[in-house]
C-alpha cells in the first residue's frame, strides 16, 4: 500500500553540530544515521529531496576552547569543520550540502532575517543586569563565570550549569562568582538586548503542535506540551560577545546574534548555497515538507523558538515533523565531549577501515528512538558476528558461491514453483510494505529489523531446500532454487541500500545490478536468467576479541584519567593537639620479608625489622605491589596499633600508605636512610 503523496518535495535538515570537537556515536545515532537512511530511502523512491547539513560555528563554548588553547575561534572552527565534514563523508552520510555558519552567505542570511523581524517590530527591547569583568574589559557569558553551586556546594560550578549535580543555573545564582578569564570578582552592569516574545506566539504554537501534530513522536510532543503548559517567556536573541554575527542595527555595537538565533537559519543559508536559483520553493511552497532531524536537547529550539521566528517572518513553511531522538550512552555512562567519553567518528574510521556499515548497522539497531540507549563494544562485536556475518553475509555468500559452483556464474532459469517456494515469495513480498511503513514513520530500528527479516527468509530458504543435496539428482530443481535465492539477493541490495550503502554497493557489483529502485522491492524477476554474477566477495568479517579489547582498554584509560583529573583533596579534618598526635607511635621499619596471605587476594604479610625483636604486619595492598618488590624497602608503620587477626595471621601494627584518587595504595617511607625503629614525629 503506497502512502498517498500530499507533497512534491522534502527538505531534510540535520542539526548543525558545534565545531568545537569531532562528531561522536551519540550525534550519529541521534541525527545523522537516521536522517541519511530516510533521505536515501526517498531518493530510491525517486522523490525530490535535499539533505541539508553544516557546522554550527558560533557560541560561547567555541570561544572558551579557543582561549584555552591560545588560538582564535576561527582556528578552532576551521579545524573541526574539516574533521566533521570529512568523517561524515567517510561514513557515507549523503549531504547534498555541508556548509558552515561562518560563511558569508550565512552571515548575510541571518543578518537579514534579524533585520526583517526588527523592522516588523517583532522584538522587544529590554535592559538587564549582566556580569562584566572590568580588568578584561569584557562581558561575561554564563559559561565564563565559576562559583559555588547553591544546590550541592561544588566550588567549581559554571554560571549556566553545575556539572557535579546537573542543575541548570543562572550566573547570578552562584555563591562567590568569579570571572573565568581573570579570576576577579565580576560586577553587574546594565545592558540592552532584543527578545523574541515567545509568549505572543504561544497560542499559535499550541494549536499547531498540540492540535495539528498529534502524530509527532511522543517524546517530542510531550516535551513541547510541558514547555507550553509551563508558559513561554520572552527569550533574548542577542548577546554581548565578540564572536558571532554582529547585530545589524544601530546602537548594538559589540553585540552579536545569539547562537541559537543564527544556527537554525543556517538550514536556510545552506539551502541557498546549494540551490541559489530555486531554494525558495524548498522553504516556502506549501507542497514542500520540511523534516528536522535532531537530538532531544534541541527540541525546544526546533519546535518552539525557530517556528516562532518563522511565524514572525511570515513567508516560511513550518516543519512537518521533528523526529527527535533520545540520547545514546557509552558503556553505561553519558557521552561527554569535555570528558573525552565518546567513540569519535574520525577515530572509528581509522581504527575500522572498510567497516562503515558495521557502525551504521549497530547504531540503527540500537538507536535511542524512544528512550536513552547504551552502546557497548561487546554489543558491537556480537551484532557484527551474529547478525551481519552470520545472517546477511552468510546468505549472500552462499547464493553467489553456489551459483558459481553449479552454473559457472550464470543465473539459472526458474522452472515450476513448489508450494514452499510460493510461501517464501509471499513472505518476502510482505517485507516491502512493512519496511516502507516503518521508514515513513521514522521507525528506523523496526525498519532495519524488516530488512534483516528478508535475509533471514533467504537463509531459511536455502537451509530448507538444501540445493547442495539435490545437485546430483535434480538439476532443474536446483536451478529454480538458485534463481529464487538470487532474486532474494537482489531484493537485499535494494532493501539495505538506505542502511548499509557500502555493502549494498558491493552486493550490486557482485550480481551486476545497475539500477536500484524501491519500486522493485518484492519482485522475483529483478535478475535475468542468462546474465552473470561475479566471484563472491565477503561483505562482512568476524571481529575478534583482541580488536574489541583495544577499544575497551582505551575507554578504561580515559576513565582513570578523568578520575585523576577531577581529583579534589578532601576537607581537612578537625584540629588536633600535639598531645593527641603524640598518642600515635609512628616508626620506620625495614621489610625483611613480604608474601601473599593464603586465601586472601588483598592481603600481604610483612616481616618488619623494627630495631627490636621484629614484628608481623598484615596490610591490604596486595593488588598494588608484587611482594618481592617491597623486600629491603623502608616503610612507616604505627607501632602501638592494637593487634588484630586477619585471615588467621596476627597483625602487630599498621603500614602507612596513601590512597590515590583512583583507589591505588602507595606505601609511605623515609626519603633518606634511617635506622629501623626510630620514631616519626
Ligand atoms: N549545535 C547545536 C547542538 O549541537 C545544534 C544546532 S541545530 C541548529 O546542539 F538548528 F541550530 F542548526
Ligand atoms: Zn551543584
Amino acid at each position: 500500500m503506497e502512502e498517498k503523496k500530499k507533497y512534491s518535495r522534502t527538505l531534510v535538515t540535520t542539526a548543525l553540530p558545534y565545531a568545537n570537537g569531532p562528531v561522536h556515536i551519540g550525534h550519529l545515532a541521534g541525527v545523522y544515521v537516521p536522517a541519511d537512511i530516510y533521505v536515501r530511502y526517498l531518493r530510491l523512491k525517486g522523490e525530490d529531496v535535499l539533505m541539508i547539513g553544516g557546522s554550527d560555528e558560533h557560541g560561547v563554548p567555541i570561544t572558551i576552547k579557543a582561549q584555552k588553547e591560545g588560538v582564535t575561534p576561527q582556528d578552532i572552527v576551521d579545524r573541526y569543520h574539516k574533521i566533521i565534514k570529512d568523517s561524515m563523508a567517510g561514513l557515507g552520510i549523503s549531504f547534498d550540502v555541508y556548509s558552515r555558519t561562518t560563511s558569508e552567505m550565512h552571515r548575510r542570511t541571518a543578518s537579514d532575517f534579524f533585520k526583517t523581524l526588527y523592522d516588523k517590530g517583532e522584538f522587544v527591547e529590554k535592559m538587564s543586569k549582566q556580569f562584566y569583568d572590568e580588568e578584561a574589559d569584557q562581558w561575561l557569558a554564563d559559561r565564563y563565570i565559576t562559583g559555588t553551586c547553591p544546590h550541592c556546594g561544588n566550588e567549581h560550578a559554571y554560571g549556566d550549569q553545575c556539572e557535579a549535580c546537573g542543575t541548570s543555573l543562572n550566573a547570578t545564582d552562584l555563591i562567590n562568582p568569579r570571572s573565568a578569564i581573570t579570576g576577579n570578582v565580576p560586577v553587574l552592569k546594565e545592558t540592552k538586548h532584543w527578545y523574541m516574545p515567545l509568549d505572543k506566539w504561544e497560542p499559535r504554537l499550541r494549536q499547531w503542535i498540540l492540535e495539528e501534530h498529534k502524530e509527532w513522536k511522543t517524546n517530542v510532543y510531550g516535551q513541547c506540551k510541558s514547555w507550553l503548559d509551563a508558559g513561554l517567556q520572552p527569550r533574548a536573541v542577542t548577546r554581548d560577545l565578540n564572536w558571532g554575527i554582529p547585530v545589524p542595527i544601530e546602537g548594538a555595537e559589540g553585540k552579536v546574534l545569539y547562537v541559537w538565533f543564527d544556527a537554525p537559519i543556517g538550514y536556510i543559508s545552506n539551502t541557498k548555497e546549494l540551490r541559489p536559483d530555486d531554494w525558495e520553493k524548498y522553504w516556502k511552497a506549501p507542497d514542500t515538507r520540511i523534516i528536522h532531524f535532531i537530538g532531544k536537547d534541541n527540541i525546544v529550539f526546533h519546535c518552539l523558538i525557530f517556528p516562532a521566528m518563522l511565524m514572525a517572518e511570515g513567508s516560511y513553511q513550518l516543519p512537518e515533523n521533528v523526529p527527535a531522538n533520545e540520547f545514546l550512552n557509552l558503556e553505561g555512562d553519558k557521552i561527554s565531549t569535555s570528558r573525552n567519553w565518546a567513540v569519535w567518528l574520525n577515530e572509528y574510521l581509522e581504527d575500522f577501515p572498510g567497516k562503515q556499515d558495521v557502525l551504521r548497522y549497530v547504531l540503527t539497531a540500537n538507536a535511542p528512538e524512544t528512550k536513552d540507549n547504551d552502546f557497548t563494544w561487546k554489543d558491537f562485536q556480537d551484532r557484527n558476528n551474529n547478525e551481519l556475518v552470520a545472517i546477511l553475509g552468510n546468505f549472500v555468500n552462499r547464493a553467489i558461491v553456489l551459483t558459481n559452483k553449479y552454473f559457472d556464474g550464470v543465473i539459472p532459469e526458474a522452472h515450476e514453483l513448489t508450494d514452499y517456494d510460493r510461501a517464501t515469495i509471499e513472505e518476502f513480498k510482505g517485507v516491502k510494505d512493512a519496511l516502507s511503513q516503518a521508514l515513513d514513520t521514522f521507525h528506523f530500528r523496526a525498519a532495519l529489523a524488516e530488512a534483516m527479516k528478508l535475509a533471514r527468509i533467504g537463509n531459511k530458504y536455502l537451509a530448507d531446500t538444501e540445493p547442495w543435496k539435490l545437485a546430483k539428482t535434480d538439476m532443474p530443481r536446483v536451478e529454480t532454487i538458485m534463481n529464487l535465492a538470487l532474486q532474494i539477493t537482489a531484493n537485499l541490495a535494494i532493501a539495505f541500500e538506505p542502511f548499509l550503502p557500502f555493502s549494498a554497493e558491493k552486493l550490486r557489483a557482485m550480481i551486476n545490478m545497475d539500477s536500484v529502485l524501491w519500486d522493485k522491492l518484492g519482485d522475483i524477476d529483478i535478475l535475468k536468467a542468462g546474465d552473470r554474477v561475479e566471484k563472491p566477495v565477503l561483505l562482512f568479517e568476524k571481529i575478534d576479541d583482541e580488536t574489541i579489547k583495544v577499544q575497551t582498554d582505551r575507554l578504561e584509560r580515559i576513565k582513570q584519567e578523568n578520575i585523576l583529573k577531577n581529583f579534589q583533596p578532601k576537607a581537612v579534618a578537625p584540629t588536633v593537639s600535639f598531645d593527641d598526635f603524640q598518642k600515635l607511635d609512628i616508626r620506620v621499619g625495614k621489610v625483611l620479608n613480604c608474601e601473599k596471605v593464603k586465601k586472601a587476594d588483598k592481603l600481604l604479610k610483612f616481616t618488619i625489622d623494627d630495631g627490636m625483636k621484629g614484628r608481623t604486619i598484615v596490610s591490604g595492598i596486595a593488588k598494588f605491589y608484587q611482594p618481592e618488590d617491597l623486600i629491603g624497602k623502608e616503610v612507616c608503620f604505627i607501632a602501638n596499633f592494637a593487634p588484630r587477626t586477619l585471615k588467621g595471621v596476627e597483625s602487630q601494627g599498621m603500614i602507612l600508605s596513601a590512597e590515590d584518587a583512583d583507589g591505588r595504595l602507595v606505601v609511605i617511607g623515609p626519603h633518606g636512610e634511617v635506622r629501623p625503629g626510630v620514631q616519626v614525629g
